[in-house]
């Protein structure tokens, strides 16, 4: 991945995150993509236009015990009481299942 297209799509606390993961590091770049998009998807009926948000708006951050959440940065969402996130990946596959809990 170059490093344009790496600085396009994940903060650096991503970047930081997976870079230190070394041989796996493509693995967790993958998940964190999928839960961008499936952070997209669950939160897209509350936005009035899709570009209203883009990737860096978006990032996962993982507490002390590995458990990762999702940030929404610069994105003022009404009613929003709690997203949750499960990330898993494997070789070549990586998935993420967002849930998002609205008033
Ligand atoms: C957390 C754990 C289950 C992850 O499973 P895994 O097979 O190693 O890896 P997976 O690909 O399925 O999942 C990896 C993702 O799990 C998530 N994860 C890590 N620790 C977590 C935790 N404490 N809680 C929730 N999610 C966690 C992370 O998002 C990680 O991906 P990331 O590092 O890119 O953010 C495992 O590492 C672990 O600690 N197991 C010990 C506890 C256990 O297995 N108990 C059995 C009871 S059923």
């Amino acid at each position: 991945m170059g490093k344009k297209f790496l600085e396009r799509v994940f903060t650096k606390k991503e970047i930081e995150y997976c870079e230190s993961k070394k041989a796996q590091k493509y693995q967790h770049y993958a998940a964190r993509f999928a839960a961008k998009e499936a952070t997209f998807k669950a939160i897209s009926w509350k936005l009035k236009d899709k570009y209203e948000i883009s990737w860096k708006n978006i990032e996962v951050e993982n507490d002390k015990q590995g458990r990762p959440n999702i940030n929404l940065i610069g994105v003022d969402l009404e009613n929003i009481e709690d997203i949750d996130i499960s990330i898993s990946h494997c070789k070549n596959y990586a998935v993420a299942y967002v849930t998002v809990l609205s008033k």
